[in-house]
């Protein structure tokens, strides 16, 4: 709500602003996809897909889903089990792909879909695509974690180059300077290539067989399907067993180990401050070689502000042509949060002028003026209701207007506007005509 969303505006329009900088396209994908691509990209073994999906089932034609009904109450022993839980997850198994729907929980699966749906490949270099927008994942909601929340997010398609990890990981950081975060750090870390990742899980599985029944029931779990989860486990009582399991930085093949020596060696060079966080694995499947995040302290336990990383593989799991892809992700309800805290940034477009008339002769001088003002670009209040002086300036106040123009009989006959400067108190006459530049010069 106003004015709040002056604040959300304003940082939509750096962002804006600062991707046209660095070459970005917007794009906007559907809010709607087909679950299969976020099984497929990232990953059905994730959080994410497990448990944090709003999906269901769209039957197109009801005689098509009675059809399916029936054919599972035929399968079924007892047809009567089939009214139950269990009917739901029989139908989903047997309905039509295109027919299971899913609120998208991240847009870097959409984006990878659009580009190999609309051949992007074809064009040639790379392609930098940026979008802003809501996305859903199924939350207990609490302060910055929600079920919507939007995210501002850029994807680069088509190079497998650490000076774009470099470029990517610049571009955020001036973003963040110029929405006034100064308080934040950036975590990073690399998780290799699908080759080194899998010798090094070799090793993780089996240092995990050794800790893993003190451990918590979710990472007794992971330890075998996805061992690589256990390192983003939470529970406190499990944090010194993970400190000391083996560190996917130190089983690198030796390309990836130069990749991400040439892009630490460079974000120094570039003067951008980083912390290498071995543990930092990110939650979903797609992610080789370079992962990062960026947090703020401001904002307590969800202190993660933006996620981000290679995803070289991305593409072909989703039935494209091999295109290496880099890209992140901002939390704009938690980034709005953080610029709240630094207080730099204030929400855009205050209130310029309030025009005050005084008796009913000067309602359409002042109307006109209203216009002209607007016109201008200048945003401008005027109450229609007549009032007293007294009780007008109490509303300019209110409303925090720069500008009260005053308009009586007395002003109407000599032709000359008050002025007023809110916040000094300075007043002086104008003629209409003169009002707009003077106060686009004040502003
Ligand atoms: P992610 O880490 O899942 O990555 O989400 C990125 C950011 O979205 C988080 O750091 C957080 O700020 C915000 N976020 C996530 N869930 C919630 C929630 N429930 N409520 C509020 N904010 C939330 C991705 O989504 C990847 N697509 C990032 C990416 C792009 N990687 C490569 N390209």
């Amino acid at each position: 709500m106003p004015p709040d969303t002056g604040l959300w505006q304003r940082v939509e329009s750096e962002a804006h602003r600062i991707f046209a900088a660095y070459h970005y396209g917007e794009i906007r994908t559907p809010i709607l996809e087909e679950t299969a691509l976020f099984a497929r990209g990232v990953g059905a073994e994730t959080d994410i897909v497990m448990k944090e999906m709003y999906s269901f089932l769209d039957p197109l034609d009801l005689e098509q889903l009675v059809k399916k009904y029936a054919e599972i109450q035929e399968r079924e022993a007892q047809p009567q089990r089939a009214f139950g839980a269990g009917l739901k997850d029989a139908l989903w198994d047997v309905m039509p792909r295109e027919q299971k729907l899913t609120l998208r929980p991240e847009a870097t699966a959409s984006v990878v879909r659009a580009y190999i749906e609309h051949s992007l490949y074809n064009q040639g270099g790379t392609q930098k695509l940026y979008y802003i927008g809501p996305m859903f994942r199924r939350e207990r909601p609490q302060k910055g974690r929600y079920r919507q929340f939007y995210q501002i997010g850029a994807e680069v398609l088509g190079s497998q180059n650490p000076l774009l990890d470099v470029e990517v990981i610049e571009m955020l950081v001036l973003f963040f300077e110029r929405v006034g975060i100064r308080e934040y750090q950036l975590l990073i870390n690399s998780v290799g290539c699908p080759q080194c990742r899998a010798a090094y899980l070799e090793v993780l599985r089996q240092a995990l067989q050794d800790v893993k029944t003190t451990m918590c029931a979710d990472c007794q779990r992971r330890a075998d399907t996805n061992p690589l989860r256990v390192l983003d486990c939470k529970v406190e009582a499990d944090q010194p067993i993970i400190e000391k399991l083996p560190q996917i930085i130190d089983h690198l093949d030796p390309e990836c180990r130069q990749h991400f020596e040439r892009v630490t060696s460079e974000l120094q060079a570039r003067g951008l401050v980083y912390q290498i966080t071995p543990r930092l694995v990110r939650g979903l499947d797609y992610y080789t070689r370079t992962t990062f995040e960026i947090t703020s302290g401001a904002l307590g336990a969800q202190n993660a502000v933006v996620g981000g990383g290679r995803y070289d593989g991305l593409s072909e799991m989703l039935g494209g042509p091999p295109t290496p892809g880099i890209g992140f992700s901002i939390g704009q309800d938690r980034l709005i949060l953080a610029v709240q805290a630094a207080a730099v940034l204030q929400p855009g477009n205050p209130l310029a002028v309030y025009v005050v008339w005084m008796g009913g002769a000067t309602l359409a001088p002042a109307s006109r003026l209203v216009r002209e003002l607007r016109a201008q670009g200048l945003s401008v209040e005027i109450d229609y209701d007549s009032m007293k002086i007294k009780k007008a300036m109490g509303v300019a106040n209110k409303l925090q207007a720069r500008f009260a123009i005053i308009i009586g009989e007395g002003e109407l006959a000599s032709g000359k506007y008050q002025i007023k400067n809110m916040a000094s108190g300075e007043q002086k006459e104008l003629e209409p005509g003169g009002i707009a530049e003077y106060v686009k010069e004040k502003l």
